[in-house]
């Protein structure tokens, strides 16, 4: 396919470091299966970066929330609070397990989960909360913890889109006992396609080790004799060449996305009925996608005309997730779909990412955020 030359992508990967050459080295010493040693320098250094102990590299996000709920222990009877404004992936992880996704609102400003309204959705069944730090801004972690200490719940946290990014000092990796995150491409830091499991416990560490790699017994000769089913989610030496390159320069990346941020922020300001996800002072907020709500009344045009204005004019946009009580597969898989959702039905209805990536330049936001002061009514 020819290449659009003036297309502005949603979000593209940056690759300007180390990768070429460590994914070379992988080629020509044949290492590349998940056997190599970039795997192991891959899951030390982004653990590391973390502020943790223990990285389990695996072959996507998804997959290291499963990874993650299976270790735990969560399972069938298991009922688990999550957002209901989040990907499906954050749902699906526990449905593999047979636990129950239960939902919660987004909260206004931020959009992740509201810890307000966790404790009404708490039952004898609730054994966690996993908390998912949309767009790059940490959730609320202090009070989430708080009402899981008061119920005796485990604290999971889905990072996927949220590297580099901090609540009071401390970065995402290091705020529950055990986090997920993505390296999908269009992601802070990425590896293609991959994930990782970060923790500080040791025992959960070992058990990601064991259900990652088909629950091989660790310390045994190789009998192919297997005690659990475990599964076959190891990230390969090629994917974690490119990570280990990624992490290297991981704080460049994450000041770049928190310069575009405020880039389109000053470039927005001042066009009614247009909000960008806000920024809580007690917060590094990394903005993996710069998400943006339209407010039809106000803007004076709704969000899906602005979207084809912005595709007229080169400009790639996508829609914001459907809420989960809205996902046909999570109400045929058992989950409540009742209830009021107000703020993440008009996120799902409203909102729409803007085009995010690290090496966005500043006449491309300029260009952007001129055609929707532009377009409005
Ligand atoms: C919040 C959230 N959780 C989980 C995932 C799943 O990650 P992956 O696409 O690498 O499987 C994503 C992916 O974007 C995500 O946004």
């Amino acid at each position: 396919m020819e290449e659009n030359k003036d297309l502005i992508p949603v979000c593209e990967p940056l690759l300007n470091g180390n990768e070429l050459k460590y994914v070379t080295e992988a080629v020509t010493t044949g290492w590349i299966s998940s056997s190599g040693p970039f795997v192991r320098k891959f899951e030390e250094g982004f653990a590391r970066y973390c502020g943790a102990r223990y990285g389990v590299g695996v072959c996507n996000g998804t997959t290291a929330l499963h990874l993650a709920v299976v270790s735990l222990g969560l399972g069938s009877g298991d009922e688990v609070v999550i957002p209901d404004f989040t990907m499906a992936s954050t749902a699906f992880a526990l449905c593999y397990a047979g636990a129950m996704p239960v939902f919660v609102d987004a909260e206004p400003d931020t959009w992740n989960i509201d810890p307000r309204k966790i404790e009404e959705k708490i039952t004898p069944r609730t054994k966690a909360i996993m908390a998912v730090s949309l767009f790059g801004h940490p959730c609320d972690m202090d009070q989430v913890q708080a009402i899981a200490d008061r119920h005796g719940l485990i604290v999971v946290e889905d990072a996927a889109e949220s590297h580099g990014a901090e609540y009071r000092g401390r970065k995402t990796g290091s705020l529950a006992r055990v986090t997920a995150f993505s390296f999908f491409a269009n992601k802070n830091l990425t590896t293609g396609e991959g994930g990782m499991v970060v923790t500080d416990d040791e025992d959960l560490y070992r058990k990601c080790l064991y259900y990652r790699n088909v629950c091989f017994p660790p310390d045994e000769p190789r009998n192919y004799r297997h005690d659990d089913i475990g599964f076959n989610y190891r990230l390969s030496n090629l994917h974690a060449a490119i990570g280990l390159a990624q992490v290297e320069k991981a704080d460049d990346y994450c000041r770049m996305r928190i310069h575009n941020h405020g880039l389109y922020r000053k470039h927005l300001d001042g066009i009614g009925g247009v909000t960008l996800q806000a920024t809580r002072d007690t917060v590094l907020h990394v903005p993996w996608m710069n998400g943006m709500v339209v407010d039809p009344d106000a803007y004076g045009r709704t969000r899906d005309e602005l979207m084809e204005q912005l595709a007229r004019n080169n400009i790639e946009t996508r829609l914001f997730f459907l809420g989960m009580h809205r996902q046909p597969a999570l109400l045929k898989y058992g989950c409540d779909g009742s209830g009021n959702y107000p703020v993440s039905d008009g996120l799902a209805d409203n909102g729409m990412y803007l085009p995010s990536a690290s090496g966005l330049r500043e006449e491309q936001i300029r260009h952007i955020c001129r055609i929707i002061r532009e377009f409005q009514r």
